[in-house]
C-alpha cells in the first residue's frame, strides 16, 4: 500500500508501505542518507543550514507552531557544556498518532534529520524520548539506530568529515505530562516529570542544566528535505516553501480518527481544505452519519460545530481565524449522534488523571471541572452548574507553569460556547438524552493508543 499522494506533498510519508519499508537498505534505496552526506561534504556550513532552515519556515509540529530554526539561533553562542538535541517523541495527546507512523515506518529519516540538526546547532548527542506505550516504535528506532551506528552514520567522524553524533533512545513511563518539554527534560534525568518554571528556557539550561533543543519528531524528520531541497520561496513554488502558505510552510501530518471511512495518518500541505481531508482522503463520513463537530488539532485544542470545519484549511491562520488551533494534528471527526457533555468528560478524565500536581488551578481545577461535566452527564447538576464551570475554567488559563491546565480549560469552554443547549438538556431532563456513545473514561488508559503489548510483533527486547 502506498500512502496517498496529495498535490505531491511527499516530505515524510515517500515510500511505499509495507513491512520492508524501515531497514536502512530500503531506507538507502529511496536517497537515505545522501543528504546528510552532502551536508557534511560541504555543501552546508552550520550557519548555512541553520539559516536554510529558518528560511523554510518550519514550525514545530509538536503543537505550539513555533518556528525551528528561530529556536535553534536562541542557542548561546559559546556555551559552557555541550548542545544536546531531544527529540520529542512522547505523543500523548489524544487523537494524535503520527510521530509513531514516522518511527516505525521511516525511523531512518528522523535519524538523519537527527544528525543534520545537530550539525547545524553545534551538537554531538542526541536523545529520542519515546512514550512508553510505544513498544513498536522503540523496537523499530533501537535496530534502525543500532544499523545506522553499523553503516557509519552515526558515531564518530561521520563521512570524514570530523562530525560526531550520537544518539540515544530513552523509554518514558507513559505520563502525559512528560511530552511537555521541561517536564521530558526532567524525566529524562531520571526525576519525576514536572516541568520547570520558564524562563529558562531549555535552549540555556537544559538537560543537566546544558543547552538544549527540545523538537518534536515530525519537525526533526522535516529537516532532511529542506537540506536537500532548500528553503525555497511560496511565490515561485520551490524547495520545501512549494507545498503550503507563506505562513505554515511545508506539507503537515495529520492523524484522522472517528466515524470516517478512512481513518489514518495523511500527509498534506499546510493550506489543504478539512473538506478534502475527509472527504476525498478518508473516504468521507461512515454510511448513516453526520458530521457534527470537529477536534482539529489534538483533544487540548477548541472543538468547532460542522459549518466551521468545512470552512478550515489545515494550516495555522485559518484555524486560529476559526475559533480553534492546529495543534499537533490530531484530527479528531465527531459524528451525529455523540453526547458532547460526555466526550467532553472524556477528555476531562484524562487531563485530570495526568496534572502533575504542580500548580493549585490545574492539580485542584482538572478535578473540579471534571465532577462538575460529570454531574452534568449523570444528571444531578443545577442550572448555575454550566456558568460556575466556565469560570473555574477561565480561572484556569494562563496561570501555571505549564500549559496542561489550558489544555483542559479550553476544550471546557469551547464545548459549552458552542453546544450549550446540550448541557441544558441534561440539566433540564435531569438524564444524559444520549445513548452513550463513548466507553467509561475510567477504564481508558493512556491516550486512547490501543495497547499493543500483547502483539508478539511489538514486543521490545532492548
Ligand atoms: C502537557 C503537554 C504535553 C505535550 N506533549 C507533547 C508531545 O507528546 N510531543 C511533542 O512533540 N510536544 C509536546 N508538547 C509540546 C512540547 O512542550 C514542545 O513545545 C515541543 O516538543 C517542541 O517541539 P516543536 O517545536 O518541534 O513543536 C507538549 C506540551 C504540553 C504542555
Ligand atoms: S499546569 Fe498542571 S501539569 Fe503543568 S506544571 Fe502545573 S500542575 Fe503540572
Amino acid at each position: 500500500m502506498t500512502y496517498p499522494i496529495v498535490d505531491g506533498a511527499r516530505v515524510l510519508l515517500n515510500f511505499e508501505r509495507n513491512t520492508e519499508s524501515w531497514p536502512l537498505a530500503s531506507y538507502e534505496s529511496r536517497h537515505g542518507y545522501v543528504t546528510a552526506k552532502e551536508a557534511l561534504g560541504g555543501k552546508y556550513t552550520p550557519e548555512a543550514l541553520l539559516e536554510e532552515v529558518k528560511q523554510s519556515g518550519l514550525r514545530g509540529r509538536g503543537g505550539a507552531g513555533f518556528p525551528t530554526g528561530l529556536k535553534w539561533s536562541f542557542l548561546p553562542r559559546d556555551p559552557e557544556g555541550p548542545i544536546t538535541l531531544v527529540v520529542n517523541a512522547d505523543e500523548s495527546e489524544p487523537g494524535t498518532f503520527k510521530d509513531r507512523v514516522v518511527m516505525e515506518e521511516n525511523p531512518h529519516q528522523l535519524i538523519e534529520g537527527c544528525v543534520l540538526s545537530c550539525y547545524a546547532m553545534g551538537s554531538n548527542n542526541c536523545y529520542i524520548y519515546i512514550r512508553g506505550e510505544y513498544v513498536g516504535c522503540l523496537k523499530r528506532m533501537h535496530a534502525a539506530v543500532e544499523e545506522a551506528y553499523a553503516a557509519g552514520h552515526l558515531g564518530k567522524n561521520l563521512y570524514g568529515s570530523g562530525f560526531d553524533c550520537d544518539i540515544t533512545v530513552h523509554s518514558g513511563a507513559g505520563a502525559y505530562i512528560c511530552g511537555e518539554e521541561t517536564g521530558l527534560i526532567e524525566s529524562l534525568e531520571g526525576k519525576k516529570g514536572q516541568p520547570r518554571i520558564k524562563p529558562p528556557f531549555p535552549a540555556v539550561y537544559g538537560v543537566y542544566g546544558y543547552p538544549t533543543i527540545v523538537n518534536n519528531v515530525e519537525s526533526i524528520a522535516s529537516v532532511v528535505y529542506i537540506a536537500d531541497q532548500g528553503a525555497g520561496a511560496t511565490v515561485d513554488r520551490t524547495g520545501y516553501r512549494r507545498w503550503g502558505t507563506e505562513k505554515s510552510a511545508g506539507t503537515k501530518l495529520f492523524s484522522v480518527s472517528g466515524p470516517v471511512k478512512r481513518p489514518g495518518v495523511y500527509e498534506v500541505p499546510m493550506g489543504y481544505p478539512f473538506a478534502d481531508l475527509l472527504n476525498k482522503e478518508c473516504g468521507g463520513m461512515l454510511d448513516g452519519i453526520a458530521l457534527k463537530a470537529l477536534i482539529v488539532g489534538g483533544s487540548s485544542v477548541p472543538v468547532v460545530d460542522a459549518d466551521t470545519a468545512m470552512q478550515i484549511t489545515m494550516d495555522y491562520e485559518s484555524c486560529q481565524e476559526h475559533g480553534t488551533l492546529l495543534g499537533s494534528g490530531g484530527v479528531i471527526v465527531i459524528g451525529e449522534g455523540t453526547c458532547m457533555v460526555r466526550a467532553l468528560w472524556v477528555l476531562l478524565r484524562f487531563y485530570h488523571h495526568e496534572s502533575c500536581g504542580q500548580c493549585t488551578p490545574c492539580r485542584e481545577g482538572t478535578g473540579w471541572i471534571e465532577r462538575i461535566v460529570h454531574r452534568i452527564e449523570h444528571g444531578h447538576a443545577s442550572p448555575n452548574d454550566i456558568d460556575e464551570l466556565y469560570r473555574i475554567a477561565d480561572g484556569m488559563e494562563l496561570r501555571t507553569i505549564c500549559t496542561l491546565a489550558d489544555a483542559a480549560a479550553w476544550p471546557t469552554k469551547s464545548f459549552i460556547d458552542v453546544f450549550r443547549s446540550e448541557f441544558e438538556e441534561h440539566i433540564d431532563k435531569g438524564c444524559c438524552p444520549y445513548d452513550n456513545q463513548f466507553p467509561d473514561p475510567l477504564n481508558l488508559r493512556g491516550g486512547g493508543v490501543p495497547q499493543r503489548h500483547d502483539d508478539p510483533e511489538h514486543v521490545f527486547v532492548p
